[in-house]
């Protein structure tokens, strides 16, 4: 069957691909690793390895997608030079990742939606105290969470089955520049606060001496997160790519996206922390714990503020939550010759299974296991490490040089051979490593 769901265009894509890499990780992740990592020290490791690492991978998942014109599977099994079907496996375990990802990111959403709520309501909390037991509560109401996730879930699995240019572009075209706006907005008023000053210091003076091999590591793992990488998610967008479109100006501009909404958030975050006391260490509650609680302290302002913040992480979450499912959904319809719709409900109720699996544990249904955590530890230290590594080791081994020169089109000029000699040799080496290190194994 002919792939339907039609090509992006190049801004399309820019934007569909950027709204992927800006999400949660970026507005909530970023900050509260960066806060217990020290600041200037990780902030400095992170973008270069954004620079280096991230942006030399995300070609090579590119490369693929756009030569192969289709999803992982597929696009590896046609262009492999030998080990076809272990290729094709390893396609499928891309793929999937993705949607092991979107079954707990789903939730992440379905508590914003629940903090947007008590923001109208004029719910949250005034002190930390409160404000974490509220925190608890969101996490454990089976009912709001259930609601939301699937209404988030059924939503965003319908786009995705609508195709590229009707469903996954018109959203991005739409709430890119929202959530762009937004967060401009948002850097203007962090700009008048007193702790300004104080959260640039904190992001941009770099002490040397806190680099640690933890803090490279961890900016690593921080860098496949934030870019998603290693889940098949750019080679599937790629796949739906029109002649002649320049990837390594996308690929600029992606990363360009990406970092500044980062950096817009962490100056944010922090201003907001220094201004009104808090500490940039609080962790994963750092933004509905410590910022809920300054919103509500900000009275009529601080509940408006909250809103327009809580819905641009939504509008965030929801770019990224729709790519998750693009990678298995495109390999189903393309690999058993079945509309996209089909593909999507196929797809969408081991998911949902899945999902409501994790909720539950959260509920306290499995004892104290807490299937979130351990679905975020598999993906963020084996799984998106393992697909950055596929890629590499495909691309640099496995792939025709022509076919991979040709891909790129010239567009990488002189530094051809030094990209390729990192994707060859250096980056399979370092993930290797960075893997090894994460399961704790060195
Ligand atoms: N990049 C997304 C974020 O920063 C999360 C993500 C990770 C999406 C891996 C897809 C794959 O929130």
């Amino acid at each position: 069957m002919k792939q339907s769901g039609s090509t992006f265009s190049s801004i399309g894509f820019i934007l569909a691909t950027a709204g992927s890499a800006v999400g949660l990780g970026n507005v909530i992740r970023f900050p509260f690793v960066m806060g217990e990592s020290g600041g200037g020290a990780f902030f400095a490791i992170y973008l270069l390895t954004i620079l280096f690492i991230g942006a030399s991978v995300m070609l090579t998942e590119m490369v693929i997608g756009y030569a192969g014109k289709a999803g992982a599977p597929s696009s590896m099994e046609t262009l492999a030079m030998a080990g076809k079907q272990k290729w094709k496996m390893m396609g499928w375990v891309m793929s999937g990742s993705s949607n092991i990802i979107f079954s707990y990111y789903v939730i992440l959403l379905a508590w914003i939606v629940g903090y947007i709520w008590l923001s109208l309501t004029g719910g949250l909390a005034h002190d930390t105290k409160e404000a974490t037991v509220i925190f608890e509560n969101i996490q454990t109401d089976m009912f709001s969470t259930f609601l939301f996730a699937g209404i988030i879930l059924a939503g965003t699995f319908a786009i995705v089955a609508r195709g590229i240019t009707e469903g996954i572009e018109k959203l991005n075209l739409v709430l890119m520049p929202a959530i762009l706006l937004i967060f401009l907005g948002m850097l203007i008023y962090a700009v008048t606060l007193d702790g300004f000053s104080e959260a640039l210091a904190f992001m941009f003076h770099i002490d040397w001496s806190a680099v640690s091999t933890k803090v490279i590591i961890s900016a690593v793992g921080m860098s496949f997160f934030t870019l998603s990488l290693g889940s098949a998610i750019v080679l599937a967008y790629s796949a739906s790519l029109p002649k002649g479109t320049n990837l390594v100006k996308s690929i600029a501009y992606v990363v360009l996206l990406d970092t500044s909404i980062a950096i817009v958030s962490g100056l944010m975050i922090f201003s907001f922390v220094f201004t009104y006391g808090g500490s940039p260490s609080a962790g994963f509650g750092l933004v509905f714990i410590t910022l809920g609680t300054m919103f509500a302290n900000l009275g009529t302002l601080g509940h408006f503020f909250a809103v327009v913040f809580f819905m641009a992480l939504l509008f965030a979450g929801i770019t990224s939550a729709v790519s998750m499912i693009e990678p298995m959904l495109k390999s189903i319809h393309i690999r058993f010759t079945i509309s996209r719709y089909k593909a999507g409900v196929y797809l969408a109720v081991p998911t949902a299974l899945l999902s409501s699996i994790v909720i539950l544990s959260l509920g306290g249904y499995f004892g104290a296991v807490n299937l979130m955590d351990k679905l975020d530890y598999l993906l963020s230290n084996v799984l998106l490490p393992l697909g950055g590594l596929t890629t590499t080791v495909f691309v640099g081994w496995f792939m025709d040089k022509h076919v991979v020169e040709s891909t790129i089109n010239g567009k990488l000029g002189v530094f051809f051979d030094l990209w390729y000699i990192m994707v060859k040799y250096i980056a399979p080496v370092l993930l290797f490593i960075v893997m090894l290190s994460l399961l704790g194994l060195i």
